[in-house]
Order: C-alpha cells, then sequence, then structure tokens
C-alpha cells in the first residue's frame, strides 16, 4: 500500500505538533498533478505549490510574472495528487499588496478553487494585517522572512540576510511580528544560520529554513532544483538527481526511432482481421 494512503492527512496544527515533538519537517514544491503524486508518496509532510512556478515552470526571469489565475491552477493540480500532505499555496505578487481586503479574497480562491489546505506570503511586518485578515477567515498562514523574492527590486537584490547584528534584529522582528500575526509556520530564506537557529529555539511555530542552515525546524527546497531541471539554481540548494540528462537522453532516442523508421514497432501498432482488411478493400473497390 503506498505511503499517502496509509496515512492520514496532515494539517497546519500537525507541523506545529512535529516542531513540540522535536521532528524535523520536510517540505519541497511541486506545481503539476504528476509531480505530485510523487513528492507525497516519498513522504514530504508539506508541498508548497510555490511562485517559484514564475521562474521554473514558466520561464520567467523572476517570481512577480506570476498570477492568481495561473497559481489556482497549479493549486489544483498539485491538490489532485496529494493525499497526505499539507499543501501549501503560495499568494502571488500583487495578491496582498494592495490590501488586507484583497489578501483574503485571494487566499480564499487559493483554498476554495485551488484545494490548499493553507496560503504563504512574503513579508514581515508591513504584512502582519493582511496575515492576521486571512488567518481570522480562518485560513492557516505561512509566513516568509529574510530573503524575499518578491521584493528584490525594493530590498537590495537576493542578498543573504541577518549578516549585521543591525539586519539580524530586523529579520527578527519581522519573524516574530509574523508569528504574533496569527502565522501557523514560516519560512526563513537565504540568511545565516545563527538568526535561523534563535528564532527556530524562541518561536513555537515551526522555523522552516531554505538557505539558513541545519538548524531549523525543517527544510525547503524548490523541487526542480532538486531533480536537476533548472540551471540557475541558487548555490544553497542541492541536487540529487539528474532527471534533465535522462528526459534529454530519451527523447533523443525517441527523435532517432522515428528518423530511423524503428518506432512504432509490433508491440506498439494493432492491426486488422485480414478478412475484415479483405472486406473493407472490396468495399471500396480495390
Ligand atoms: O516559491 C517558492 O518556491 C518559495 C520557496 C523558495 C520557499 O517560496
Amino acid at each position: 500500500m503506498r505511503l499517502a494512503e496509509r496515512s492520514e492527512k496532515l494539517t497546519a496544527r500537525h507541523l506545529v505538533k512535529m516542531k513540540s515533538k522535536g521532528r524535523r519537517i520536510a517540505m519541497i514544491t511541486a506545481y503539476d498533478y504528476p509531480t505530485a503524486e510523487l513528492v507525497d508518496e516519498a513522504g514530504v509532510d508539506t508541498v508548497l505549490v510555490g511562485d517559484s512556478a514564475a521562474m521554473v515552470v514558466l520561464g520567467y526571469p523572476d517570481t512577480r510574472f506570476v498570477g492568481i489565475e495561473e497559481m489556482v491552477t497549479f493549486c489544483r493540480a498539485v491538490t489532485r495528487g496529494v493525499r497526505r500532505a499539507l499543501v501549501v499555496g503560495d499568494m502571488p505578487f500583487m495578491s496582498y499588496q494592495v490590501s488586507a481586503e484583497e489578501a483574503v479574497r485571494n487566499a480564499g480562491r487559493l483554498v476554495r478553487e485551488g484545494g490548499v489546505d493553507a496560503v504563504k506570503l512574503e513579508g514581515g511586518k508591513e504584512y502582519a494585517e493582511a496575515i492576521r485578515a486571512i488567518a481570522r477567515a480562518g485560513i492557516p498562514v505561512m509566513g516568509h522572512v529574510g530573503m524575499t523574492p518578491q521584493f528584490f527590486v525594493t530590498s537590495t537584490g537576493y542578498r543573504l540576510r541577518g549578516k549585521s547584528a543591525e539586519d539580524a534584529e530586523a529579520v527578527v522582528k519581522d519573524a516574530e511580528e509574523v508569528a504574533r500575526a496569527g502565522a501557523f509556520s514560516l519560512v526563513l530564506e537565504f540568511a545565516v544560520s545563527e538568526v535561523a537557529e534563535y528564532l527556530s529555539s524562541t518561536l513555537e511555530i515551526p522555523v522552516i529554513g531554505i538557505g539558513a542552515g541545519p538548524k531549523c525546524d525543517g527544510q525547503v527546497l524548490v523541487l526542480h532544483d532538486v531533480i536537476g531541471l533548472y540551471e540557475r539554481s541558487p548555490p544553497f540548494s542541492k541536487r540529487y538527481a539528474d532527471v534533465g540528462s535522462v528526459v534529454l537522453s530519451a527523447v533523443r532516442s525517441y527523435v532517432e526511432e522515428v528518423k530511423a523508421g524503428s518506432f512504432p514497432g509490433p508491440e506498439h501498432t494493432v492491426s486488422m482481421d485480414p478478412k475484415e482488411w479483405e472486406e473493407f478493400l472490396k468495399r471500396v473497390g480495390r
């Protein structure tokens, strides 16, 4: 029996409980049905339908180019494939920045139309009100602090956070504000490990790191970085497989066989009963 069939569906509360029991949380992104089924089967606790889809799936230069309609579609595909893991839908750029009211409306779309269990949004104290409003509406919210890719233009690029005492304090203040606003967990991206350790040991909610060292309550990576399907992976990511080469070699073989006329072979070909073929020839006058 598949792992996902044996185990109960995880909720935001389960994640908080995992932290209190000292169990690490494994999270990964997915954007479609087949990979959602696979990562769930592999035993991840949380699947993030990340706005990284803009880059790794849609080929845009940064995450700001994916919209709420596309995110709803990606979320729907993923939730069809996941049985056990908690599915978190990322709120895309400009889906929560305008007002808390719009944030609630768009979070509601990811839940009702996309079928996700929770939503995630980037930002610290400036977005505490949006987090509060979404949580008040009954939707579990995951925060995202440290390096926040949607704000790379205004917060000086993709820089490591927390290197100076002043910046470390700013990241910690953001995380504390996000937790106070009602987030059930948060992602800490590209931050020094001391800040990650400090937050993991002082906050009650799970801190899920990416590029934040090993002392977090959990880790998250982008699937396409993990399986080798994206060439611009960040340095803190880890490639566990080279699926790109596997795809390339399979499709090259297919092209060669088509050109050589060896595909399709007899095992891929269906023929008529010879009597029916004769009858057909008579009918068409041959
Ligand atoms: O969109 C995404 O994939 C993310 C992760 C990097 C945490 O937000």
